[in-house]
């Protein structure tokens, strides 16, 4: 009888016990690529002192994780010797994981952090140098916000400030933007106040994490312990770096340090943030410069058409870089006659790319340039059940904001609608101040509403009392019109009445409550035409409706990524949809006052395309209500620059 023997088992995994954990790592996480040998000089390189310029997709973060694994394993530097910095914690988690999955656990005695945990982590191990306490606490953005509402704002002389604009000027000013002296002299003034609070309540904020880091570096024996310890400082993204972070890693280099920096200069898109890209160009003439100008992610009609973007920003001097990948898919670019029929394209393309099993769900991200460009393609996505996550516009904290003052419009005495909007956008009349005011007139026994409403006849005077008074005012004399007027016009109202308008110093992406409100304006106006009557009772419904599908669990096989281009910064996906690529969204023209304005848009733009592996698709939509912001600025489009050989066009 013939027996089955097991075939000899040659080459398979050792029994366990054999290797360690770490060894095992290393053994199933084998390198996937071979490094070329351009690159593979920048990792194996002796200077002290080394920059590597290479386009999107050269390898620039594969090459610190292979400089990382080339120091531990071939120059037996030790790991806890070694520092790995990024921009954002997602880039540093992620820088992280895949030093750990190289090199396995030896990388947990490694720093490998965002700037910002960096000096948080030097603030902790020396809180007494930053002028803390132990237990010092971090303000987040919420809380910071908070205090600005209850502290600073609160005081009179300062009532005129918005929040927004007063926590600009902080972070401004906190990242070597602006110089403190040269800030209005009551915005000084508030930021002095706002800082001896944090003095006082033994606190930091985000911002401060950089800037009091190096407070702690003045420390000379503090210094001299950190330039003992690290040994090799490596920097992703260096083309993003400011003038605090800047000092930040002059400070912690010992004389015996080495140094490698990676980065693009047409990839600079935080400029607004202090980023300069100087800092990086200069410290390519002082060091070994490594250029790279291959493109190891995306397809070559991908790489083409990122070349043609770039290369009309003329303040460069950086080679075309080279595609080596295949190119089943050509990118398309898509025009459509309204913003719906863009959603409902990127829906129904998501839906065939899924169908015919080339794609899952998680390799699909659709990138965008504002919050506001989220909810009618939300709508698609929930339409053609499409499981999405990301970046929502329903959880903006602006479009909380607004629904709360079109909530109170519609139901004003209804569970605190009216107290919660009398107080956006700033606070005109606090639980604390109510309760005060509502003892001394004796009105206690009165609900919140009711308490406003008499406190608003009463003649008396108080911090804010006639903000506070004519938002009531507002309030109701448009709950009072609700009835009769549908909503689009009740939220025209809404705008003039609380004087809303965007702020023009202010570039942060954050959505503000401005944009929130008109967002949904231009949905309520799109909800009329489909509807005889709309009065914002139906219309609230029908957001709730948009709300909830938001915020469902997600898809078992994950889903489809929502997020802005500057966030999509360093990652990759196998499909991507840039979409809103037209004249006053992308070119956003709000800021735009020169031409460099222009590049530094058209440089977000060539970060956005580069992100896809495979499949590139280019939308943009006719606006007819679009005016320019700056008439006297002439703004080109992404989309009409590009030629027809290098996209299929779709209509
Ligand atoms: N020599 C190589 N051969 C094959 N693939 C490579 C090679 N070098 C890098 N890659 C792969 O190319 C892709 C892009 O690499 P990486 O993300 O490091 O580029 P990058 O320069 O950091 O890009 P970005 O500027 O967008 O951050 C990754 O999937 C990486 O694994
Ligand atoms: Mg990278």
């Amino acid at each position: 009888m013939l027996r089955f023997e097991p075939k000899e088992q040659k080459g398979a995994l050792p029994p366990k016990g054999r290797f360690s954990t770490e060894e095992r790592m290393m053994n199933l996480n084998a390198r996937e690529f071979m490094l070329t040998p351009e690159q593979r000089k920048a990792v194996e390189s002796r200077s002290m002192d080394i920059v590597v310029l290479a386009n999107p997709g050269g390898g620039k973060t594969a090459l610190i994780v292979e400089r990382i694994h080339h120091l531990v394993t071939k120059m037996q530097v030790p790991p806890e010797s070694i520092m790995a910095l990024t921009f954002t914690s997602k880039s540093a988690t992620e820088l992280r994981q895949r030093v750990h999955k190289r090199i396995g656990i030896t990388s947990k005695a490694m720093w490998i952090r965002a700037f910002h945990s960096a000096g948080l982590q030097l603030m902790k191990t020396f809180p007494a140098a930053a002028g803390l306490q132990d237990d010092f606490m971090i303000l987040d953005v919420a809380e910071r916000r908070q205090l600005i509402r209850k502290t600073v704002l609160a005081q009179q002389r300062f009532r005129y400030l918005s929040e927004d604009e007063l926590l600009d000027h902080i972070t401004r000013a906190k990242n070597g933007i602006v110089l403190f002296a040269d800030l209005p002299v009551d915005v000084q003034r508030a930021l002095s106040l706002y800082e001896g609070i944090m003095r006082e309540q033994n606190a930091i904020d985000l911002d401060d994490m950089v800037m009091k880091a190096l407070k702690v570096l003045t420390n000379e024996v503090i210094q001299h312990q950190i330039h003992k310890r690290f040994h090799h400082i490596l920097i992703d993204e260096y083309q993003d770096i400011n003038a605090v972070q800047e000092r930040l890693v002059q400070q912690m280099l010992g004389a015996q340090a080495s140094r490698f920096l990676v980065g693009d200069p047409d990839q600079t898109i935080y400029e607004w943030r202090g980023a300069k890209p100087a800092y990086m160009i200069n410290h390519s003439k002082k060091a070994e410069l490594i250029e790279l100008t291959q493109n190891f992610r995306s397809p070559i009609p991908i790489v083409d058409l990122a070349n043609h973007v770039i290369a009309q920003n003329t303040k460069r001097d950086r080679k075309p870089m080279q595609g080596l990948g295949e190119d089943i898919y050509v990118p398309v670019v898509g025009r459509f006659e309204n913003e719906v029929a863009q959603a409902e394209f990127v829906a129904m393309q998501i839906k065939q790319l899924i169908d015919e099993k080339r794609f899952r769900f998680s390799d699909v991200a659709i990138l965008i340039r504002g919050h506001s460009q989220t909810p009618v393609l939300e709508e698609a996505l929930s339409n053609a059940d499409i499981p999405y996550g990301g970046e929502l516009f329903w959880s903006q904290p602006a479009v909380s904001s607004a629904l709360a003052l079109l909530q109170a419009i519609e139901q004003p005495y209804y569970n605190n609608n009216l107290a919660k909007a009398i107080n956006t956008p700033s606070r005109v009349m606090d639980s604390l101040q109510l309760q005060k005011l509502a003892k001394e007139y004796e009105v206690q026994h009165l609900s919140t509403a009711d308490q406003l409403l008499v406190l608003s006849h009463l003649p008396g005077e108080w911090p804010h009392h006639s903000a506070f008074r004519q938002r009531l005012n507002s309030l109701l004399a448009l709950h009072k019109d609700s009835r009769l007027e549908v909503s689009s016009s009740l939220i025209s109202q809404l705008i003039s009445a609380f004087e809303l308008e965007d702020d023009p110093d202010s570039r942060s992406n954050q959505l503000t409550l401005y944009a929130a409100t008109k967002k949904l304006l231009d949905l309520a106006l799109s909800f009329e035409t489909s509807r005889s009557r709309a009065p914002l009772r139906d219309f609230l419904h029908h957001i709730n409706g948009l709300r909830s599908e938001a915020q469902a669990p997600g898809h078992p096989h994950g889903n489809v990524q929502i997020l802005t281009c500057h966030h999509s910064k360093g990652l990759e996906f196998p499909v991507v949809f840039v979409i809103g690529v037209q004249l006053g969204i992308f070119p956003n023209d709000f800021f735009m006052e020169t031409e460099e304005d222009l590049e530094a848009e058209r440089r977000l733009f060539y970060v956005a395309i580069t992100r896809a592996q495979k499949a590139l698709f280019l939308t943009a939509y006719h606006d007819p209500e679009w005016q320019p912001s700056r008439p006297d600025f002439e703004l080109k489009s992404f989309l009409s620059a590009i030629p027809s050989t290098l996209a299929q066009e779709v209509y």
